[in-house]
């Protein structure tokens, strides 16, 4: 590859590779099961990404390897009801097709393992949206180092990645021990406690002690706040996460966490007081998200308007099964293919945003200009649907 025998794309690609497995003392490439690839969203990338992504399909490059995308900046059949900018979705739809010609899979979510990209135990993936590292790492026990946008193009386009990082297992130690002595209720308050852990933890990779139950959702929550408040690709949960059992927690650092330094993590994220909107499904929601959200507005109508993100092959199941129409009669709506901090909301019109994501909570000042209401999903419907 790197003699240019697979021609110009390849060539280039994989001496970026090579480069990174230099700076981090990779003793080897690796070949990769999947990649999952960020810097979607024209808002994101703008008009350099857009050029860098058609130069690469204009020249054939290829994928190697299954390779799935992150949320892009709109809804992509429905932007036009949704009020998204017409200029905004000309240049999207250009990004998108450019993708598309490279041969990735259109899935446009940050939750690739809920729609086909399931890597398994151990697999070695080169992943780039923080949440779905965090996720793929913790929760999967699959082995990926928190990848740029162009680092994990590369892996895909050649089909392996340096072997550094979180692809070895004594990188995979973790380094601090959180004892949590506090009840964690709903995805709000994983998202709260992830918030309060990555801001202390930074890249450390965090043991959770005290953790009684936590589903997938839960899971997700807690991993995508932790890789936005610090940049944790990696955590092991006592009991629940499959690695954890491997590792003991003598001599870790220790950081204890109880209902003040959640309540602490609350009121720093929540700068808003009366929303416009209310935006749930950061990350993108499960369908078991969606369930729960139509089973709670059955019968009620918002006061605010609302949507809950999600993928495109998660919406469609939700449809099938009644959950749209039913958020739909509520006044809400399941929006497909983005998500609240890659789509352009503050050219809509909203200033204040709810939402029950402690990633999305960080990320919306400073990505979205919005002020922040941070609560759970029944404290939000409280006030906002009768
Ligand atoms: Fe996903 Fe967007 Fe949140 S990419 S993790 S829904 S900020």
């Amino acid at each position: 590859m790197l003699a240019g025998e697979y021609g110009e794309v390849v060539e280039r690609n994989f001496r970026l590779l090579v480069r990174l497995g230099e700076i981090y003392g990779a003793d080897r490439m690796i070949p990769v099961g999947s990649v999952q690839v960020a810097g979607v969203s024209y808002k994101s990338i703008g008009d350099p990404g857009l050029e860098f992504l058609e130069d690469l399909a204009s020249k054939g490059a290829k994928v190697k390897v299954p390779t799935t995308l992150n949320p892009t900046g709109m809804d992509l059949l429905d932007w036009k009801d949704l009020g998204f900018p017409e200029d905004f979705a000309e240049k999207q739809l250009q990004i998108m097709d450019a993708f598309e010609k490279m041969g990735i899979m259109m899935t446009a979510t940050c939750t690739p393992y809920l729609v086909g990209n399931l890597p398994r135990f151990r697999e070695h993936i080169a992943w780039s949206e923080s949440s779905a590292v965090s996720f793929a790492n913790s929760v999967i026990g699959a082995r990926t180092n928190r990848e740029g946008g162009p680092s994990a193009l590369a892996a895909a386009l050649c089909g392996v990645t340096p072997n550094y990082g979180l692809h070895l297992d004594e990188k995979r130690k973790p380094n601090f021990l959180v004892k949590v002595s506090t009840e964690l209720k709903d995805n709000a308050d994983f998202g709260a406690l992830g918030y309060h852990v990555g801001k202390i933890v930074k890249d450390g990779i965090p043991y959770f002690k005290g953790i009684k139950n936590a589903d997938t959702d839960q899971l997700k929550a807690l991993g995508a706040a932790m890789a936005a408040s610090g940049a944790v690709g990696l955590y092991h949960v006592e009991g629940i996460t499959p690695e954890a059992g491997l590792f003991g927690t003598d001599g870790l650092e220790i950081i204890e966490v109880g209902e003040r330094e959640t309540h602490e993590a609350y009121k720093t994220l929540n700068t808003g007081e009366d929303p416009d909107i209310i935006i749930l499904g950061c990350p993108h929601a499960s369908l078991k998200e969606i369930a729960t959200l139509a089973r709670k507005l059955e019968g009620k109508r918002l006061r605010k308007p609302l949507w809950i993100c999600t993928s495109r092959v998660t919406k469609e199941a939700a449809t099938r099964m009644g959950f749209t129409e039913l958020i739909e009669k509520a006044g809400g709506k399941v929006v497909a293919d983005t998500c609240t901090v890659v789509s352009p909301i503050e050219r809509m019109g909203y200033k204040t945003t709810a939402v029950n994501s402690g990633k999305a909570a960080n990320y919306l000042p400073g990505f979205c200009k919005q002020q922040v209401v941070f609560k759970s999903i029944d404290d939000l419907l409280e006030g906002n649907a009768v």
